[in-house]
């Protein structure tokens, strides 16, 4: 009976890694929307933003963004955002990997050429890193406007 609990358990957050979709919905939708667009002046959007960060050498700051937040003036396509974004390094790397995925394909956003998914063991990597949202802040491309 342990045992049977123990394997529900395991197959539970194995079906969770594998959704992206559901872990956007209940832990990013809230603010950057279930249309990725964001609210003007409160949360920035990912659809058609998201590919930029990639291509401007940022995706160590994306991981960094979902694990520790983020806190600090950006602007996104000319437009300036002063929020503060709580991180979400209670989630698996496998979760925080099928949720940076979701992001990059969805919305007709696509990975740059040459970039592969997220995988879990990137994740790790700076998951065994910790940073303040601030820091995080000082890994973001220069690049983005
Ligand atoms: C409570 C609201 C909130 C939640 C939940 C949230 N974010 Fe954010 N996010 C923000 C805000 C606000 C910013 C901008 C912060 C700033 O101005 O410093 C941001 C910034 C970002 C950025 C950086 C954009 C850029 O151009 O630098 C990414 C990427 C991002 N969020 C992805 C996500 C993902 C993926 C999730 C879910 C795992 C998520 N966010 C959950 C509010 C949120």
């Amino acid at each position: 009976m342990k045992y049977l609990f123990l394997m529900l358990i395991a197959s539970t957050s194995l079906a969770a890694a594998q959704n992206g979709k559901a872990l956007y919905t209940s832990n990013c939708a809230s603010c950057h929307q279930a249309t990725g667009k964001g609210i003007p002046a409160a949360f920035p959007p990912l659809a058609g933003h998201f590919p930029a960060i990639l291509a401007a050498d940022g995706r160590k700051y994306t991981i960094n963004v979902v694990l520790y937040g983020l806190n600090g003036s950006i602007k996104v396509n000319g437009k300036t955002y002063n929020g503060a974004m709580p991180g979400l390094a209670q989630l698996s790397d496998g979760d925080l990997a099928a949720i940076l995925n979701e992001v990059s394909i969805s919305w007709k956003n696509a990975l740059p050429d040459g970039q592969k998914p997220y995988t879990a063991d990137e994740i790790k990597a700076e998951h065994a890193a910790k940073k303040t949202p601030e820091q995080v802040h000082d890994l973001r491309p220069a690049a983005l406007k």
